[in-house]
Parts: structure tokens; sequence; C-alpha cells
């Protein structure tokens, strides 16, 4: 191999940034050169491409977003513009692509592989549902910025004595939620994962206020769409003085943290290492704190579930 390829595709997560400088620095270690295409697979398409130096990825390592941009593409569903992007790759002479994003853009380099192109990826999305492993770039930064975030709504709701219903992001994934209410010992949680009962919760943290709980955090999953539902519950059952944040984007965002970087580090250059030896149709994940590579078919024929122990904890706060 004498040139490689990387794109960002998907939502943006906190550690592409060090992914990209790690591929760049392996790569050109080696002699190879890398091609980093923009705004994911509409760059591809586009032929929007950039040579990659050193330079390029100077002081990544500590910047969240990606520097190659991303997109959502939905035309790139349809082979006829796959075909195109495999033209692109090959006119420009690159012998083999790193994809960097999450589900989707999993089975956009699974289609790309299946009409030759020789691609690996690496798992990128705050939303930690992909399968092969147990933990994709960005989450980490995301929960850490959840918990700092639902700390400080604590301050306001104990000065107050208020409940806050507190949304985050998982389009149809609990983990983040699930993770930042145990990490903060929230009263009650709502995730698609588990069965929910709305009414049960105001009523369960209406009978802890009349025992003395002075206020109470509700961390709810964007997917389960609960938020509204769960606030009018508490001001109408618990007669609770309720607030509503939505955490939003401020969780895709931010500087990696030390977890993300070397996450970053590592499966960036476990992605050249495995172009190089010539696998492709791949995932390099993180399983058991150990370097995992699972095939495409492999991750995209699974959904990846919470664990036993986290399921039970999240049933105590859903009722
Ligand atoms: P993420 O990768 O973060 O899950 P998306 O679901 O938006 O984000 O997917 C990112 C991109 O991957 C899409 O905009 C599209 O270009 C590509 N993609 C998604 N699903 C498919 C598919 N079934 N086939 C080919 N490409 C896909
Ligand atoms: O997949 C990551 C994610 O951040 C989801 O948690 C969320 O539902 C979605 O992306 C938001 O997408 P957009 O950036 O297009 O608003």
């Amino acid at each position: 191999m004498k040139r490689i390829a990387v794109l960002t595709s998907g939502g943006d997560s906190a550690g592409m940034n060090p992914t990209l400088k790690s591929i760049v620095e392996e790569s050109r270690r080696d002699n190879i050169s890398v091609t980093g295409f923009l705004r994911g697979y509409l760059g591809l398409v586009k032929g929007m491409a950039i040579e990659m130096y050193y330079k390029t990825v100077s002081g990544a390592a500590r910047r969240g977003g990606t520097l190659l941009k991303t997109s959502r593409f939905p035309e790139f569903e349809k082979v006829l513009i796959q075909k195109q992007a495999a033209a692109v790759l090959q006119k420009n002479g690159i012998d083999g692509l790193i994809v960097i994003g999450g589900d989707g853009s999993l089975h956009g380099a699974m289609a790309l592989e299946l009409i030759g192109v020789p691609v690996v990826a690496i798992p990128a999305s705050i939303d930690n549902d992909i399968y092969g492993t147990d933990i994709a770039l960005g989450v980490d930064t995301s929960l850490n910025t959840i918990v700092r975030s639902i700390d400080s709504i604590k301050d306001t709701a104990s000065s107050h004595g208020r409940a806050f219903v507190i949304e985050t992001m998982g389009r149809s994934s609990g983990y983040l939620a699930l993770v930042g209410a145990m990490a903060t010992g929230a009263e009650a949680l709502i995730i698609p994962e588990v069965q929910y009962d709305i009414k049960g919760i105001a009523g369960r943290l209406k009978n802890e206020h009349e025992r003395g709980r002075e206020y109470s955090i509700i961390v709810v999953a964007e997917g389960t769409g609960a938020t509204a539902e769960m606030s009018d519950a508490l001001k109408t059952i618990s007669k609770f003085d309720t607030r509503v944040t939505v955490l939003g984007h401020l969780q895709r965002g931010g500087s990696p943290t030390v977890f993300d970087r070397m996450l970053g580090f590592r499966l960036g250059a476990q992605a050249v290492k495995t172009l190089l030896d010539g696998i492709s149709g791949v995932m390099v994940g993180l399983v058991g704190n150990r370097i995992a590579i699972t095939s495409f078919r492999e991750v995209l024929a699974h959904k990846k579930i919470l664990g036993e122990r986290y399921v039970e904890y999240a049933k105590r706060l859903a009722c």
C-alpha cells in the first residue's frame, strides 16, 4: 500500500481528531501517504480531498469535533452513488479507506467493501450503540460533560427544592442516560431498553418527598420521547416545582478526555496496521481493554445490549 484515505461521518464525537492524528502519524512513519476526504461520504463522492501531513494533525489531540468535518448524506445508500465513491478512490490512487463513524457510517463502509474497496472502520458515536466494542470514541467525553452538567443542576435543584427532568442524547440507546444517572445518583431514569412507568415514578418521588427528600433528578434518554410527559406528571401528580433541561449538542463537543485520546491513538494505529496487513471489511474496537477486530457483517448483524447489572439498576429507577 502506498496511499490510504480517511473520512469522518455521521454525528461527530470527541476522539475523532486524536484518531486522525494517530492515523496520519502511523502511516507517514511507514511512508504511506494519507488523503483526507472532507464531510464524510458526501465529500468522498464529490472528491473533496486534502493531503494530510504531520502538520495537518498538529494540536489535534486536544480538539473536539472533527478537523475533516462530517455530514449526514442519505444518498449514499444508493449503489450508484457508492460506485461513484469507489471511482473517486481509484482515480486518487487510494489502496484502502478508514471510516470513522457510527452505526450508519458502518453500513456505508460495508457497502463500499462489498463493491471491492478495502475498508477498515473505527467506531465513533456518543450513543455507544455499536456492537463489537465496549466503548466507542466520544462516549467518555460525553459522559463527563453529562455528569458535570447534572452535578451543576443538582446545586440549583437543591437550593430551590425542585425536580429536574434532564434529557440526554441517545437516538435509540439509553447508555448515556443510564451511566449519567448512575454516576450522579439520580432518583429516576427513563431509557428505551427498559419498561418505565411515568405515573409510578411521579408517585414514588412524591412519597420520597413527603418522607424528607428535598429535590429530585430524573434522567430521560432522548430516544424515549418521554421528557414532556415526565415533566407534566411531576407537576400534576407530585405537585413539584419542576424544570426541564435538554442537554442537547453540548454533549457532543468539548476537548476529548484522556480516555478518548488514548482510545483514538490505539484504534487509529490499529486501523492502519490492519489495512497494511491486507485485512479489510472489519471494525477495530476495544473489548475487555484489548483491541478486537470484528467483521462488518458481525457488527451490523448484532444489536449492542446493556449489561445485566446495568439493566437491573435501570429497572429500579424506572418505576
Ligand atoms: P452515524 O454514523 O453517526 O450513525 P448516520 O446514521 O447519519 O450517523 O450515518 C452516517 C452516514 O452513513 C449517512 O449520512 C450515510 O451517508 C451513511 N449511511 C447510513 N446508512 C447507510 C446505509 N444503509 N448504506 C449506505 N450508507 C449509509
Ligand atoms: O448519533 C449521535 C447523536 O448525537 C444522537 O445521540 C442524536 O440523536 C443525534 O446524533 C443528533 O443528530 P444531529 O446532530 O443531526 O442533530
